[in-house]
């Protein structure tokens, strides 16, 4: 072990939007290092790390989680205490388009990942796998209705079948081999680093560059979000303080429809830039197929048992966020 070393973790998707987050915020204990294992696919971005690329608890390795031979290398160069895996084709459109690379990463990888851990750790002491994971896989909820972790899972796309068949994998694991496994289903992040194809970033980009804003159906699809950063926290409490073969709900109670999320954006753009656009920017657009309605999250069980504060403002976080794209 490293000199000052106290934990390993291995870091699946590092190079992404959430997972360059959590990264970041590990790296401010130092005695934890971090294997940040990445494919470098359109998703990742190696500047995501600019912020911490000369710390030298952060190694970055570029490789596929579903290569058994390179985690194999990385168990027994690394004593590995936790695997955090964030690695993921992450965006339902494409996964409408082309569901293999979901089922390759999504499904494959982490039954990869689950199997290199398995056969390194000679016994688990210690150890815990986490898999990050998405309120889709409880599918598309009716008004009034909160999932929990106990609910069904019904995933209405090609991305969430993914996510919600790598849950059931990995709590498999517990069941069957004792392995200490925590599943996480948080709700839609926001923050900066996402990806363009994303939700807000898309919205920002196109006000950038004076384009209209594409809005799927009528608007009124509802989802869940919260603050990159408070995710994260949340995400270390779970590696600190969570409960092995245990499922935890991450949610933040803000429930908004997508209208109304980017008349929000729009607000904060004018106040920015001093412009004064209104609603005639926004295009309604033919919807996506199979397009979920509403996602909402009972996150009750983790609020309790770690004692969270409330997440933070909404329009505080989203007004940061949109200058960081600006
Ligand atoms: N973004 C959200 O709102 C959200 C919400 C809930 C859960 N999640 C989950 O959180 C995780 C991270 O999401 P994100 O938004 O940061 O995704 P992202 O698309 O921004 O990043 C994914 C990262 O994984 C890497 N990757 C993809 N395939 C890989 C492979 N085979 N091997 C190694 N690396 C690979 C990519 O290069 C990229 O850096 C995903 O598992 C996603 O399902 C995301």
């Amino acid at each position: 072990m490293a000199d000052g070393i106290l934990k390993t973790y291995l870091v699946t998707g590092g190079a992404g939007f959430i997972g360059s987050h959590f990264i970041e915020n590990v790296l401010c204990n130092s005695g934890t290092r971090v294997v940040n294992l990445d494919k470098l696919t359109y998703a990742g971005n190696m500047h995501n790390l600019s912020g911490f690329s000369e710390n030298q608890n952060h190694i970055f390795i570029k490789g596929d989680i579903c290569d058994r031979r390179l985690l194999d290398k990385i168990f027994n160069e690394y004593e590995i205490d936790c695997v955090v895996n964030f690695a993921a084709e992450s965006h339902v459109d494409r996964s409408i388009s082309h569901s293999y690379p979901f089922i390759h990463t999504n499904v494959i990888g982490v039954m990869e990942l689950l199997e290199a851990a398995k056969g390194h750790w000679n016994n688990f002491n210690g150890k815990l796998f986490l898999q990050i994971s998405t309120d889709e896989v409880y599918g598309s909820l009716s008004e009034g209705v909160f999932a929990d972790e106990k609910s069904l899972q019904r995933p209405g796309n090609p991305y969430s079948a993914s996510k919600a068949a790598a849950d059931l994998l990995v709590m498999s694991y517990f069941n069957t081999y004792k392995m200490p496994v925590i599943v996480t289903r948080s709700c839609n992040n926001f923050g900066s680093r996402q990806h363009f194809e994303k939700f807000i970033p898309t919205m920002v980009n196109c006000l950038k560059k004076g384009e209209k804003l594409p809005l799927y159906g009528d608007g009124l699809n509802e989802r869940e979000w919260i603050y990159v950063k408070d995710h994260c926290s949340r995400l270390l409490d779970i590696l600190n303080f969570g409960q092995a073969g245990e499922i935890y709900n991450i949610g933040s109670g803000c429930i908004q429809n997508n209208i109304d999320v980017i008349r929000k954006i729009i607000g904060i753009y004018n106040g920015i830039t001093g412009s004064e656009l209104d609603e005639s920017v926004i295009s309604y657009v033919k919807d996506r197929k199979g397009h979920d309605r509403r996602y909402a999250l009972d996150y009750s069980k983790a609020l309790k048992f770690f004692n969270w504060a409330e997440s933070s403002d909404f329009a505080q976080t989203l007004q940061e966020t949109i200058q960081s794209y600006l």
